[in-house]
């Protein structure tokens, strides 16, 4: 049977964040499969891939970094009313902009902190992007170059460098039905 997404018919925004190889892709990925099993409608927005598609013309400046954010919070908070529960994994590296995406969303919203040393990002290196951005030829790459800001505010933080992620997505679940996201105690 279908789940309705809250009490209120609504949707929600988990918005993941933190740096590269921190978890965001992979946490995103089992929440969802977890949600959809549950039978909830969910919606991934994956930075990797919503770039292409949103923000083509868009680098990796402070200020297209924020304008980014700000068209994936808009699309978020579209899906979210309409009762989709949304999936967000972004870097998302300045509080203005966690901060902008919360006043968009507003009630129905959870910043999820996925916190990783860089070192242990480095080491894991998922996808070769830190050897790359250490050689130069990726510029502006968070945690080489470019800042991440620590999270002032975050609803949730998840320390993605110890235990499994399978651990961190139920902990991402746990969270949401404590927030009242998910309708009764069946997801
Ligand atoms: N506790 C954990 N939570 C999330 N990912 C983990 C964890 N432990 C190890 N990993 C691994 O770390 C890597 C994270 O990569 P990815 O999900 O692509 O990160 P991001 O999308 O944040 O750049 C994956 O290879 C994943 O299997
Ligand atoms: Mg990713």
């Amino acid at each position: 049977m279908a789940q309705a997404p809250g009490p209120d018919g609504h949707g929600f925004v988990a918005w993941i964040e933190g740096i590269p190889g921190s978890g965001k892709s992979t946490l995103s990925r089992l929440v969802s499969q977890k949600l959809k099993a549950q039978g909830f409608r969910v919606e991934v927005l994956d930075g990797d891939e919503v770039r292409a598609m949103f923000s083509p013309e868009l680098g990796y400046t402070r200020k297209d970094r924020e304008f980014h954010a700000r068209r994936v919070s808009y699309v978020a908070r579209m899906l979210a009313r309409n009762g989709v529960a949304v999936v967000v994994a972004m870097i998302t590296p300045y509080e203005t902009s966690r901060q902008a995406a919360r006043a968009v969303a507003s009630d129905h919203f959870s910043e999820v902190w996925l916190n990783c040393p860089v070192d242990v990002c480095r080491a894991r290196d998922a996808k070769g992007l830190y050897k790359r951005a250490g050689e130069g030829s990726i510029k502006k790459f968070t945690g080489v170059d470019d800042p991440f800001e620590e999270p002032l505010n975050p609803d949730l933080v998840v320390d993605t460098a110890n235990g499994a992620a399978e651990a961190g997505a139920e902990q991402i679940l746990a969270h949401l039905r404590s927030r009242g996201f998910l309708r009764d105690s069946a997801a």
